[in-house]
């Protein structure tokens, strides 16, 4: 079995994971490389969903009664472990959504209904990046269309990195919003935040970061990065699906505008008007998402007892062989760095001229599991003149014995296509 320095006691860590144990296709060991589309849930994080539901099942924020104030108590506890997990200054700086998608809408509304300083309009722009998954691109372009204002990207050089070339000409007096992906889906490429941010700050422009590949995979310090938003999701991080985080800084969630209006983000409401409660509850209209954020609370748990330093250094050393193994397969690709310095642990490719759907289909009959398409990332297929990729995405509990399987499951996509 090859062994690499750095890696977690993955035998340990895989009997949390009850689905690891699954077998597909009439006994296939099933190899599960699509983490960066969803990870796979430890049982600590599934037996909390269930206590929850069990024992403590109630509406937060409004019952007198024992079990509304300890669903609440878990509720507001697990802001309190996003805080501390993303060393935020404040804990009411955490906003709960249900996914980043709805954490990059909010603030892209917030700026559309802003007054001035923030608003958006005809004569302001907004920056992205060629890079940006769907769910950074199209809210941008929404608040564009709406406001008028211009939306202008960052390009892609030939080896699947920033182009900052011309960040002076891209981020100008103009700017208004400078939001970037930390980690991209589709590449892998870890983006260098410190360059943007300083640009940004230079012109007065606030920065958002979709974090959403990044905080399952290595420390988050949101001080650290200097950032105004950081959005991410917590079904990439061992978390339920339904769960989202937006971190905002608090002067910006005082002064900026709600989005949902509803039950739970009001002072007081009359016929003619309403006032606001204070951030975070201010954008949490409605119901929130109780049991996720607890099953969140325990996804951070989980990692943290891990210890996020580790989960770095191991995926990282899984992603390091699997370059180095990937390389030695004729006619494959990498689409994004080919090397393991500055990149994530997601690697997307193209084998011959084979279409990455056949790749994905004979994978899984051999029962690997990867992601094909576009990866919601279409302008990099664009860019890079190619329809689609394969991707395989890596977590806490990948194995070189899965990298291997991967290996040999393209020997024989490249053998079944001749
Ligand atoms: N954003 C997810 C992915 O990259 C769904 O697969």
């Amino acid at each position: 079995m090859t062994q690499l320095p750095g890696l977690l006691d993955t035998e340990a860590i895989r009997k949390d994971f009850p689905i690891l144990d699954r077998q597909v296709h009439d006994g296939r060991k099933l190899v599960y490389l699509d983490n960066a589309a969803t990870s796979q849930k430890p049982r600590q994080v599934l037996d909390a969903l269930s206590e929850y539901y069990e024992r403590y099942n109630a509406n937060v924020h409004r019952g007198v009664h024992v079990l509304a104030e300890e669903a609440t108590a878990l509720y507001e506890g697990a802001r309190d472990k996003v805080a501390e997990f993303i060393n935020a200054p404040s804990r009411d700086e955490v906003i709960f959504t249900k996914n980043a998608s709805e954490s990059l809408n909010l603030v892209a509304n917030m700026l559309g209904w802003a007054d001035e300083p923030y608003r958006v309009d005809r004569e302001t722009e907004i920056v992205i990046t060629e890079m940006e998954h769907h769910s950074n691109i199209v809210p941008w372009q929404l608040l564009a269309q709406r406001t008028g204002a211009k939306l202008k990207w960052f390009g892609l050089t030939d080896d699947g990195r920033l182009d900052l070339s011309n960040i002076d000409e891209v981020i100008t007096e103009k700017t208004k919003i400078v939001s970037f992906v930390l980690v991209s889906n589709i590449l892998g490429t870890v983006n260098p935040v410190e360059a943007i941010v300083r640009r940004a700050q230079e012109v007065g422009a606030l920065v958002c970061i979709d974090a959403s590949q990044a905080a399952p995979h290595m420390p988050l310090d949101v001080q650290a990065l200097q950032a105004d938003f950081v959005a991410f999701t917590g079904h990439k991080m061992c978390g339920p699906t339904g769960i989202g985080v937006l971190w905002g800084r608090q002067e910006l969630l005082e002064d900026l505008p709600p989005f949902l209006g509803g039950g739970e983000m009001i002072e007081t409401v009359s016929m003619h008007s309403s006032t606001y409660a204070p951030a975070p509850h201010k954008f949490e209209a409605g119901t929130p998402p109780i049991a996720q954020a607890v099953g969140l609370g325990a996804a951070i748990d989980y990692l943290n007892s891990l210890g996020m330093d580790k989960i770095l250094a191991h995926e990282q050393a899984i992603t390091e062989y699997a370059v180095r193994r990937l390389t030695e397969v004729p006619d494959l690709r990498i689409i994004g760095p080919a090397t393991a310095e500055e990149r994530g642990a997601a690697i997307s490719f193209t084998l011959g001229d084979i279409h990455p759907h056949d790749v994905g289909q004979v994978l899984d009959e051999q029962g690997i599991a990867v992601r094909v398409g576009h990866h919601c990332a279409r302008p990099v297929c664009l860019r890079y003149g190619i329809p689609a990729t394969t991707r395989a995405s890596f977590y806490l509990y990948s194995t070189p014995a899965e990298i291997d399987a991967l290996v040999e499951g393209l020997e024989h996509v490249r053998n079944f296509f001749g």
